[in-house]
């Protein structure tokens, strides 16, 4: 019985956030990581202890400036309602979105609009 107890003690001690390595993007995975093999919190949380949202200059200082983004994903003119509008650049929030309200991290990522739309964007990577 108390071997149990330990096991499940240990168990959830190592599941506790920050306790052990958070899982990461695959497409993260690799760059986020030193010659050590631990992972780089401090490239998205900064050199904060506890760790929370990261601040979205995080983000931009590898990816670009949000407003670069959505020239990235800019949508053919004319294209009218034929493709999903562009989640960079949208009509009601223009490019002043946080990253992290739809590219999630260390869970699966969800669009922020589809809290009203059902959008689709099947080429973002969850
Ligand atoms: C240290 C640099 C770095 C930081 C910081 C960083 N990224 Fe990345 N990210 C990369 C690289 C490199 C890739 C893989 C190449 C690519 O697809 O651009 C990538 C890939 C991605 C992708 C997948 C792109 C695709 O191909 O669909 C998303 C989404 C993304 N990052 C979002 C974020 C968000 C949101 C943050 C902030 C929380 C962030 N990144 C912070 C470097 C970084
Ligand atoms: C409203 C939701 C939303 C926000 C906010 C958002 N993204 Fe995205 N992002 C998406 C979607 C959806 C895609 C899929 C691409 C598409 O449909 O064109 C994507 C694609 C990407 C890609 C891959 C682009 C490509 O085609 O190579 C990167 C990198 C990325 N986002 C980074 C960011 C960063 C950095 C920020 C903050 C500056 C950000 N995103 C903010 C929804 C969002
Ligand atoms: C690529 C960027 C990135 C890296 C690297 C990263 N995080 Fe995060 N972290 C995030 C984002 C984005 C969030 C916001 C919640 C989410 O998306 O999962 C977050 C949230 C957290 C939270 C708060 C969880 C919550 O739900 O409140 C903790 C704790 C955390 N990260 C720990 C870590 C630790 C420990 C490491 C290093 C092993 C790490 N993170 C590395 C992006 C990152
Ligand atoms: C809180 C709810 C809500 C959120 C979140 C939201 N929208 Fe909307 N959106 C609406 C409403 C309401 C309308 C007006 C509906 C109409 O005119 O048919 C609308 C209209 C639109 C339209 C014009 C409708 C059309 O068919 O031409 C676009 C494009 C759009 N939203 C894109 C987005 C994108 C992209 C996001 C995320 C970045 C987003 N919305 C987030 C509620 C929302």
């Amino acid at each position: 019985m108390l071997r149990v107890l330990s096991a499940l003690c240990l168990a959830a001690l190592l599941s506790a956030p920050g306790a052990q390595a958070m899982k990461l993007k695959d497409y993260h995975k690799e760059i986020m990581t030193n010659e050590q093999g631990k992972v780089e919190c401090s490239a998205c949380h900064g050199e904060a202890k506890r760790k929370s949202i990261p601040k979205m200059s995080a983000c931009e200082s590898c990816h670009g400036t949000a407003a670069e983004m959505a020239e990235l994903t800019k949508r053919p003119e004319g294209a009218g309602h034929s493709v999903e509008p562009n989640p960079h650049d949208s009509l009601h929030y223009g490019s002043d979105l946080p990253c992290t309200y739809c590219h999630q991290e260390h869970k699966e990522s969800k669009v922020y609009c589809n809290q009203c739309h059902e959008f689709k964007y099947p080429k973002m990577k969850r």
